[in-house]
């Protein structure tokens, strides 16, 4: 089959990642049979360097017309320590959030068992963890209005706001993903305090009622953050609102014992956007040192999830995991003798290509 795929690398090390998980389909492609059309368009910090906007409409454009997103990373610190800044490069990710209806973000957090030793967690704790993260993307705190501050500069104001429908279809989300799993979704909220949340309860209990064979437990989401740590084996799928599934996202992806590790996709209504969850990483870029295993991840889960193809998205998978395997890692996974970016990226796509 015949592919269009939009490269939007971004800032700092996505790059050099990018071009990893671009060899990597490449490669993936030619041992099955299909063809790639890869578009390139700016995102972020540089994309307000080159045109003054941190998503240009001729890249929207391209991402609404491609089959699939492959994205980087974006951020710079001189936007970072500079909060009086009008334009940000944040603003491009949640304008294409929004523009392209891309409504949940699915995270698999699950352990290799060569690395269980680089989690911070016991090793007892971490054994077994495989929890499927979906987080609410373009709702909730992120883009309730009113925003802003009043007047005098003294006060300023966010606003939650979720609608029955958007927590209707993120919740249903869930429930499919828990049917081809061991049933079991668990809904973070913080129901003792917030109004929204008291809708979200009361929505996914009415959609929990479709899926009759899917157990649906409710947890407060400081408790949830606890039991994260605590009990990590014990989850499975967990939806949750904008906010709270960044931050508990962040928190489940450490149990792993590297960032660089983790894939993602962003489900959306015209089409999905694929990108490893760690940031733009600025003190690494050029140097061809970022791990690139989680976005060579985020690759399979494009196969699997936009271009329905199985068997693709599991031999990266495979090849992903014998790299590791044979220690053929990046810094952050083997200091004494570590591979370079590009070596890793070279190393999966030949796996690939002659020996499965
Ligand atoms: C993420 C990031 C973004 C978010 C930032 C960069 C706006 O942290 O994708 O989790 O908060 O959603
Ligand atoms: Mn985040």
């Amino acid at each position: 089959m015949d592919f269009k795929i939009a490269v939007l690398p971004g800032d700092g090390i996505g790059p050099e990642i990018i071009e990893q998980a671009k060899k990597v389909v490449i490669a993936t492609g030619k041992k099955f049979n299909h063809t790639f059309n890869f578009s390139h368009a700016l995102v972020g910090a540089i994309a307000i360097d080159k045109t003054g906007t941190p998503l240009p409409a001729e890249t929207l454009e391209l991402c609404k017309k491609s089959d699939a997103v492959l994205f980087g990373a974006i951020g710079d610190p001189k936007y970072d320590n500079n909060p009086a800044a009008k334009v940000r490069p944040e603003q491009g990710l949640l304008a294409m959030r929004k523009e392209l209806g891309l409504y949940a973000n699915v995270r698999p957090v699950s352990t290799f068992p060569s690395l269980i030793d680089k989690s911070p967690l016991k090793k007892e704790l971490v054994q077994g963890v495989d929890i499927m993260m979906i987080r609410e993307l373009t709702g909730g705190i992120y883009f309730g209005k009113p925003q802003g501050r009043s007047e005098d500069g003294n006060t300023a104001y966010d606003s939650c706001v979720y609608s029955r429908y958007e927590i209707e279809r993120v919740v249903r989300l869930a429930c499919e993903y828990a049917m081809k799993r061991s049933k079991k979704v668990t809904v973070v909220d913080k129901a003792n305090v917030l109004a929204t949340s008291r809708l979200w309860r009361e929505t996914a209990a009415a959609i929990g009622k479709e899926y009759s064979e899917v157990t649906m437990d409710y947890m407060f989401v400081d408790n949830a953050a606890m039991q994260l740590i605590q009990w990590p084996a014990k989850f499975d799928v967990i939806v949750t609102e904008n906010m709270f599934g960044d931050i508990l996202s962040d928190e489940a992806s450490v149990l792993t014992g590297s960032l660089g590790l983790l894939p993602s996709a962003s489900v959306g209504l015209l089409t999905s956007v694929f990108e490893p969850i760690h940031g733009s990483y600025p003190q690494a870029a050029g140097k061809n040192i970022a791990n690139p295993l989680g976005t060579i991840l985020s690759a399979a889960m494009m196969f699997d999830l936009a271009f329905g193809l199985k068997k693709e998205s599991e031999a990266i998978v495979t090849a992903v995991e014998k790299s590791i395997e044979a220690d053929y890692v990046t810094v952050d996974l083997n200091k004494e003798k570590p591979r370079s970016t590009s070596e890793v990226g070279d190393w999966i796509s030949s796996y690939i290509s002659d020996k499965l």
